[in-house]
């Protein structure tokens, strides 16, 4: 028999993500759908075949719940995650952990009380290519890592979240707390700590709205743009920029540069993975294209929380990683 998991937050990512990938998941038998507004709830459990919760409490009560994603918004990660976690769940929660490091620290210790498996939803660890890449940094196939350069951007939230408009939460700064960066910038911080088993201590930055507007015409209250220059507690130099206004398709590319070679990741459509040595020989990588907005496929992460709770194994992406990787948004945004 399989496990019984829930869903709080039934928008885009529940829906383009976690419902699809707990339902194709052979551990899970049922997903218990619940969202405040209930159309949204609703929806997903007819498409997924699961039930619908009237309340939060109603999931945290069910004893036959193993585990729970959090995949509301962002000011309220702190809540249902600890809440979920205090409560017996296991919580896969969506990113950014919190909107603060002090309110992830408090899940943090939420989990330490009850032991149960917390892991963060930092999806580009699991990417082939990634994957690929951190295999050889590891093996220190061209040498120790000098430097990087990383992106990530796209043409804006407002296109991706349920609600379609300039009025979504992601503008809102009560609400998203730190913008771009800790929506795309989060993912590319969190994936240099993973390539390079390093953490980024020094951070210089400028980050402003340059372009978005709410729903009123006004510029939006958090930053649509960050450019930053980072060095890591090992001393390797890199820079990085995330964006929302990358109008045309997607940057998701990182570089990474040793001393033997270069590491070129997600640069060219078709060539996730390509390899130049300082000898001018130039390695391709056949491996699957990375997820977009608008090509989802599967992310890897649900099966790895699930195996982490069927197999009793430390969850892939671990609440003391998410919360290095939320210090460096903060720095960021000083
Ligand atoms: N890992 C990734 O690549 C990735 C991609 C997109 C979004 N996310 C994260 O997933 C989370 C959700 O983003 P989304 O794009 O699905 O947003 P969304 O706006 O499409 O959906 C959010 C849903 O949460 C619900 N919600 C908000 N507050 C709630 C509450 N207090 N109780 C119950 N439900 C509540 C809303 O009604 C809405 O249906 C965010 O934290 C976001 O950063 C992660």
């Amino acid at each position: 028999m399989g496990i019984k998991v829930a869903i709080i937050g039934c928008g885009s990512i529940a829906m383009h993500r976690h419902a699809p990938e707990y339902k194709a998941n052979p551990y899970v038998e049922q997903i218990v759908f619940y969202d405040r507004n209930e159309d949204r709830a609703k929806k997903l459990a007819k498409k997924f075949d699961g039930q619908v919760a009237k309340s939060v409490e109603e999931l945290y009560n069910d004893p036959t719940i193993v585990a729970i994603s959090d995949c509301s918004t962002n000011d309220v990660h702190h809540i249902h995650t600890s809440q979920a976690l205090l409560n017996g769940k296991h919580v896969l929660c969506e990113k950014p952990l919190a909107t603060t490091v002090k309110r992830a620290e408090e899940i943090l210790k939420a989990q330490e009380k009850t032991g149960k498996k917390l892991m963060v939803a930092h999806n580009q660890r699991f990417t082939k290519a990634h994957q690929k890449a951190k295999e050889l940094i590891e093996r220190k196939e061209l040498g120790e890592v000098l430097t990087f350069k990383t992106t990530f951007g796209h043409g804006g939230p407002e296109s991706w979240g349920v609600n379609k408009s300039n009025s979504t939460w992601f503008f809102k700064k009560e609400r998203s707390f730190t913008g771009v960066a800790g929506d795309l910038g989060i993912h590319k911080i969190d994936l240099i700590h993973f390539l390079l088993n390093d953490e980024i201590d020094e951070v210089h930055a400028f980050h402003g709205a340059l372009d978005k507007v709410d729903e009123h015409g006004k510029p939006i209250e958090v930053c649509d743009n960050v450019v930053c220059a980072l060095k890591t507690k090992k001393g390797r130099l890199g820079t990085a920029s995330f964006s929302w206004t990358y109008y045309g398709s997607e940057d998701n590319s990182t570089t990474i540069y040793c001393q033997k070679g270069t590491i070129k990741i997600y640069q060219e459509p078709n060539v996730p993975l390509l390899i130049e040595t300082k000898q001018g020989e130039v390695v391709k990588y056949q491996l699957e294209p990375i997820q977009t907005n608008d090509n989802q496929t599967s992310s890897g992460v649900i099966d790895a929380f699930v195996d982490s709770i069927i197999h009793d194994k430390e969850p892939a992406i671990t609440g003391q990683q998410a919360i290095a990787t939320l210090k460096v948004i903060e720095k960021l945004l000083q």
